[in-house]
């Protein structure tokens, strides 16, 4: 036997992924969000040119690809949000521009619950949007969704401001005084390799130690110029007029580079070590350092599935899940009795019932406990009887009232 591949896993019964699906299409399509589809293959340099050099993703996690030596190195793709804003500018299209697209990412992390090396996001992003008011309403979009279309209670919002890339300049050299302060010699080895590399990443680290010292850092927030002090201000201020609930989290930096202003993380405890199930934020300048002619401000979310899965499976039975659709199956007795099965069927699956047959020959006994757990609604018997009457022997599965009807009206009779 050849298992699946580490980090991956096998879907047997997608009601639940599905729901979810159906659901989100339906509510952002109502926040007037159109659906896209791009590659799982992209360029990687696409990918070093948004995520940054020095983020995990690209040190560490990408999947790439062998290509003959003359062509572009390819890999599959770790999130959504470059290849959203490639094809944004290569479509040359114009903005305001607000899409989805849902499906899967790899990255070669090491597996663990909620974090697979497949798995699948929906990826929610607004092109060309320059207003905090925004941020709001995708915010409450997302919370919306969680809250009232799931009925989700276990969560929260973790909510951060990275200002604007000046104030993170100033901000990265306040932060690097502090960490080359008194407090150096007690950092591990990877927060001093991180001050050097890709500072604001410090606060990823799982040192209890170090996330200790942090608590002392100074906030980003505590050093914003005044437009974005401004913009901080109107987005908790939004939040709340919106009745959004909170938490100002300032260590909450997210695991790409691309972001400024506004970052967020919906976060349950139910998930263990693992608890995003949804990060977003603002990225202003992504469009232009991916080539697009002028930057767009810009803003999206991503949410990861199998999470949001996990979240939901102990709830599952509170759901309106789709139900399937009610099973009728055939059983010849003989195999005389085959060619009418399959013309029965046949015609009952054009008038769009569920049909099954059951051709391996078994005894009536054995098909009716097959039947059974197949959760069939009737058995439709033809022997040799039914054959020379044009007629079908009808069981009613759960009461087993049994009629004889003719095949002609069969159709008529189980969709009673
Ligand atoms: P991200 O935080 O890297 O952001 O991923 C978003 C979500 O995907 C996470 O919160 C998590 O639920 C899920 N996720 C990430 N990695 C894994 C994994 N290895 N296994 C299972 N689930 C995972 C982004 O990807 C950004 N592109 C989001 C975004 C869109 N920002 C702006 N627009």
């Amino acid at each position: 036997m050849v298992p699946r591949v580490k980090g991956t896993q096998d879907f047997l019964d997608l009601s639940l992924y599905n729901f979810v699906i159906d659901r989100i299409k339906k509510h952002l399509q109502r926040y007037h969000f159109t659906e896209i589809a791009t590659p799982i293959l992209e360029a990687v340099d696409l990918f070093n040119r948004s995520l940054g050099l020095y983020t995990e993703v690209v040190t560490k996690e990408m999947f790439i690809i062998a290509t003959a030596d003359e062509e572009e190195p390819i890999c599959l793709r770790p999130e959504g949000t470059a290849s959203t804003v490639r094809a944004f500018i290569e479509h040359q299209i114009q903005s305001p521009w607000k899409v989805f697209s849902y499906g899967p990412m790899f990255r070669y992390e090491r597996p663990q619950k909620g974090r697979y090396r497949q798995f699948h996001q929906v990826n929610i992003e607004i092109i060309g949007a320059k207003s905090i008011a925004q941020d709001v309403q995708l915010i409450k979009m997302l919370d919306r969704f969680f809250h009232e279309e799931l009925v989700l209670n276990n969560y929260a919002l973790l909510l951060n401001f990275l200002g604007c890339f000046d104030d993170r300049k100033t901000y990265q050299l306040l932060l690097k005084d502090f960490l080359e302060g008194p407090i150096e010699g007690e950092l591990c080895s990877m927060c001093l390799d991180r001050k050097e590399r890709n500072i604001m990443r410090i606060f990823d680290c799982k040192n209890p130690l170090c996330q200790k010292i942090y608590k002392n850092a100074p906030t980003i927030v505590d050093n914003l110029c005044k437009p974005c002090e401004k913009e901080w201000q109107q987005l908790q201020e939004q939040l709340s007029l919106l009745s959004i609930s909170y938490a100002y989290q300032p260590t909450l930096v997210r695991g790409l580079d691309y972001y400024n202003k506004t970052v967020f993380e919906f976060v349950s405890k139910n998930l263990g070590a693992q608890n995003a199930f949804c990060g977003g934020g603002r990225y202003d300048q992504l469009v232009g350092q991916l080539g697009g002619k002028e930057d767009q401000p810009s803003l999206g979310a991503a949410i990861g599935l199998e999470r949001l899965l996990l979240l939901l499976e102990p709830f599952k039975d509170q759901l309106p899940l789709e139900k399937l659709p009610a099973l009728q199956v055939i059983m010849p007795l003989t195999s005389s009795q085959h060619s009418l099965a399959l013309l029965l069927a046949d015609d009952l699956q054009a008038q769009h019932l569920c049909v099954d047959i059951l051709l391996a020959g078994d005894s009536l006994k054995s098909m009716m406990r097959k039947a059974n757990k197949m959760g069939a609604t009737y058995a439709l018997i033809l022997g040799e009887e039914e054959q020379k009457t044009r007629t079908v022997t009808i069981k009613n599965m759960t009461t087993g009232h049994e009629e004889r009807v003719a095949q002609i009206d069969t159709a008529s009779f189980v969709k009673k």
